[in-house]
């Protein structure tokens, strides 16, 4: 007999994915959702400027818990009326005629089952709304929400107009959902997006008793098969309080998916989308796909790396991400090799020289400050105490990295001058970006560099990336390519 999701007995209720409630006690009420929706309102930008105010309020949901003793259903009433006015992006007028999309990602999406009745069943009252035009669901880190969804909507733009209106943007939620016409995003040219997801269905109101099944309906509306089942939650304090929900609810969803013939691994199905449910808290879930091919390969956008006991510092783990998500396995074996040289500009206390000394790679070692631990007297390390501005290799190197603290047009100047000196073949930089205004900051550093490598014929290859061990901060891969 076909095993149901339904059946299952292991202390965790099938549907919910909750642990069975075996005690009589009355329920508590349920911690208070989220909403899709915006906090605090951010100041509107004039169209292409590139700045961004950035909301730095706490999110909504530290106002809005459930009081103890009142229903959360009495606790959503009282909410209503303090809902702040959606933080929209910057309006885009040019070419399009507006259109009226609403200011609520409700609006911007064509309901298809009807609001609930208070009557009805708890099973069948989640309100389940089908996307009509394009929308996109971005993962970022908490903060970067305007800077995240600022970037979509600019490249989407330079591929034709885009709508009037933005859904609005929760401030610290670690998400953007961004609605487009017909544009492609395009997830490599993305600096702020950990993932890149086209959302088909939002669920809200799911009902408590038996969640799997509006989910379960949604997915199965979607056309074609999928390689994996991504349950996912924001890279947030709140976010981290569903991952116990989720892991529950993985195998139950999977397995029901997999009796449906959904979920495949067949030969060549790492081709084929993947499936990410998003739940922004237990009573939402953004459903939507990920084309493995313009997509981050890791679940919630986030390459995980474990801190080597050996490395003098955590930064350690940001080039060793960099490395991973800049290159390619072939690359890293092809430019990483041993024998090659490195330098390392405000190298202390040595994380970032440990990783390219730990491949075999000879470092000069750049920087006022002490080396610390095992990069203090490796012999593969050579520590100046020097100015990384003004130190120059008397030899091309084949790295340069650079994680000195300065502004970012300092950085970037200093990159172009190493590349267009030719004194060095590839780099990893971090850029630290300033409090106000980080994408036009970032926009005219990068700018920068590219003005001055084509100017000179250089040929080069450049990625930018928000990694997730960066804070205030990106990490770009500028690499010299041959000539043509
Ligand atoms: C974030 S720390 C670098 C951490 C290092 N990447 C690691 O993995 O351990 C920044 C370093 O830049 C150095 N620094 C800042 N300005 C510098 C300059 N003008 N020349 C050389 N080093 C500089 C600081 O002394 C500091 O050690």
């Amino acid at each position: 007999m076909k095993k149901t999701p339904h059946t299952k007995s292991n202390g965790v209720s099938a549907k919910t994915g909750e642990p069975r409630r075996t005690d009589t006690s009355p329920r508590t009420s349920r911690p208070a959702k989220p909403g899709l929706t915006g906090a605090k309102p951010a100041q509107p930008t004039k169209p292409g400027s590139g700045s961004a105010k950035h909301d730095t309020a706490k999110p909504r949901r530290a106002e809005t818990k459930t009081a103890p003793g009142r229903s959360s259903t009495q606790a959503n009433a009282a909410r209503r009326p303090t809902k702040p006015a959606p933080a929209k992006l910057p309006a885009q007028a040019e070419g399009a005629k507006p259109r009226r999309v609403g200011t609520k990602l409700t609006r911007l999406l064509s309901l298809n089952v009807a609001a609930p009745k208070a009557a009805t069943p708890a099973a069948a009252r989640h309100q389940t709304e089908t996307i009509s035009h394009a929308n996109w669901l971005l993962y970022c880190r908490p903060g970067f929400e305007q800077d995240c969804a600022q970037e979509a909507v600019a490249q989407a733009r330079s591929q034709r107009p885009v709508l009037a209106e933005q859904p609005e943007i929760t401030a610290n939620s670690g998400y953007a959902v961004v609605t487009l016409n017909e544009q492609a995003l395009s997830y490599r040219e993305l600096i702020f997006a950990r993932q890149l997801i086209r959302l088909h269905h939002t669920i809200d109101q799911l009902p408590e008793r038996d969640r799997l099944t509006p989910i379960l309906a949604a997915i199965l509306a979607l056309p074609g098969n999928f390689s994996a089942l991504w349950l996912e939650v924001p890279d947030t304090n709140d976010g981290k309080t569903l991952s116990a929900f989720i892991r529950r609810f993985q195998p139950l969803l999977e397995d029901a998916l997999r009796e449906r013939g959904r979920l495949t691994a067949d030969a060549g199905s790492e081709k084929l989308p993947r499936l990410h449910i998003f739940f922004t808290d237990k009573s939402s879930a953004l459903i939507g796909t990920s084309d493995p091919y313009n997509s981050a390969a890791a679940i919630m956008g986030i390459v995980r790396q474990s801190m080597p006991g050996e490395a003098p510092s955590r930064s350690t783990l940001k080039l060793a991400e960099a490395i991973e998500v800049f290159l390619d396995k072939s690359e890293q074996t092809r430019l990483l090799r041993a024998g090659m040289t490195a330098v390392d500009l405000g190298a202390a206390p040595g994380g970032w020289t440990w990783q390219m000394v730990r491949r075999g790679i000879r470092v000069t070692a750049v920087d006022n400050g002490d080396m610390k631990g095992a990069m203090a007297k490796n012999p593969l390390v050579e520590h100046l105490k020097q100015d990384g501005f003004k130190y120059a290799p008397r030899k091309t190197v084949d790295w340069l990295i650079c994680d000195m603290v300065e502004k970012p047009a300092k950085v970037a100047e200093l990159i172009g001058t190493w590349f267009t000196s030719g004194w060095c073949r590839n780099a990893i930089f971090n850029l630290k970006l300033p409090m106000k205004q980080r994408v036009q900051a970032l926009d005219g550093a990068l700018g920068g560099i590219k003005s001055r490598l084509d100017m000179e014929g250089i040929s080069y290859k450049m990625t930018a990336k928000q990694l997730y061990h960066d804070r205030e901060e990106v990490t770009v891969f500028l690499s010299r390519t041959k000539n043509r």
